[in-house]
């Protein structure tokens, strides 16, 4: 038997693609199956850029690159963050990375060892709990009120800092809930760090799938990036999941500790999505805008239908890809000899009755809920409510 290292054993597996994963094969078997568990963006990527990327392969940009990433591209990031968000960085604060996760992943190797603490807000990310285990620190979690639309007061949060608390990881707008963190909480949440010296790694990965609001990354607040990473990504912007590009910016010296974590492990990002990433990134932002909009029509949508259930309690999305409903109303009520007893029990109902996908909310560390994922087409979405009305009509009768 190979032995296998301790870190791995409480390792749990992404629920989200566990879930996308069942859909996936049983449409394979030609079941009729709504799959509204996916988190990425439905559209292709945009033609221009893969043409980038095509003159790129052509003029011979196949090769290793430095480990923090081409120059060209650390500059087009800069170019956006002053842009975008009113930040001026130097090349030095910025590393290019194999997308937002490993931004994350580097950081979080950087910064932590056994006994450390981070703080993640919940509903959280799946893969923040499990890459703070993976470094040997504890992830502790500080609930989210649903109430004042997944913000909180300062002294809830508070509550959990101990001096072991080394970074608190924010994700506005969220993924699960589509929630904008509260401005007067941001600002609260800066000065608690500020005085506790607490790591703030913002993850603005949905910074451009923000609808009614006017998006304000972390360090925008007070120019003071001493104790903020900020970290976004090409996945969702610009529909380049695949493609595994992202960056994060912040103070020079864990930018180096990450640039080292970096070289250990993937080498470099992808030469060829760098290249293509440039001009797509200081370009027209039109292809954003298009897609913003769609995903707006949808998110109107599907709020609009989910509002109008019974029992139903949900926040109106701000952005992201995701409505998060809270279904614990229909929990306790026998469904065919079968007790829905939680949100793994009420998504497994929707998948056996209805054969509708969607992930259960524990997986977020909030079992009241479920998410239903927008990032797919209307007809499919739809079809995925008008399931998921018959599905709740019928726990009612
Ligand atoms: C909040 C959040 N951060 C990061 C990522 C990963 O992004 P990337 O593809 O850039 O690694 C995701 C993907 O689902 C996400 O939801």
């Amino acid at each position: 038997m190979i032995k296998t290292a301790k870190r791995l054993r409480n390792i749990i597996p992404s629920a989200t693609t566990e879930m996308m994963i069942r859909a996936r094969e049983l449409k394979d078997q030609g079941v009729d199956v709504i799959d509204l568990t996916i988190g990425e963006p439905d559209f292709p990527t945009p033609d221009l850029i893969i043409e980038y990327a095509v003159t790129a392969m052509k003029e011979g940009f196949t090769k290793y690159t430095n480990f923090d990433g081409i120059p060209e591209l650390k500059d087009a990031v800069i170019t956006k963050f002053k842009r975008d968000n009113g930040i001026t960085y130097s090349r030095e604060e910025v590393i290019i990375t194999a997308g937002a996760k490993q931004a994350v992943f580097n950081a979080l190797m950087a910064i932590l060892e056994e006994g450390d603490e981070v703080i993640v807000l919940a509903p959280y990310w799946v893969a923040y709990p499990e890459i703070i285990k993976l470094t040997g620190a504890t992830p502790v979690f500080a609930p989210l009120d649903p109430g004042s639309g997944y913000s909180r007061t300062i002294e809830k949060i508070e509550s959990f800092v101990t001096n072991e608390t080394t970074a608190i990881v924010l994700n506005s707008p969220s993924n699960p809930t589509g929630a904008l963190l509260a401005d007067n909480f941001i600002r609260d949440l800066i000065e608690l760090c500020g005085n506790k010296n607490i790591l703030i790694i913002s993850d603005e990965t949905y910074e451009q799938i923000v609808f009614d609001k006017k998006y304000k990354s972390i360090a925008a607040y007070d120019g003071d990036i001493s104790n903020k990473l900020t970290i976004n990504s090409m996945s969702k912007t610009y529909s380049m999941t695949g493609w595994r590009l992202g960056y994060a910016a912040g103070p020079e010296q864990l930018i180096k500790k990450m640039v080292q974590i970096q070289a250990q492990s993937t080498s470099c990002p992808n030469s060829i999505a760098q290249k293509a990433s440039i001009n797509t990134i200081i370009g027209d932002q039109s292809m954003v805008i298009e897609m913003r909009e769609e995903y707006k029509k949808r998110r109107d949508f599907v709020y609009s239908e989910l509002s109008e259930i019974p029992d139903i309690s949900l926040h109106k999305p701000d952005g992201a890809l995701f409505a998060f409903p809270d279904v614990s109303g229909y929990y306790g009520i026998n469904q065919n000899g079968k007790t829905i007893d939680g949100s793994v029990d009420f998504a497994e109902f929707l998948m056996d009755q209805f054969k509708l996908f969607v992930v259960p909310g524990v997986a977020f560390g909030c079992d009241e809920n479920i998410r239903i994922s927008y990032a797919t087409s209307m007809p499919v979405i739809r079809e995925g409510i008008h399931r998921f009305k018959k599905a709740l009509a019928q726990i009612r009768d």
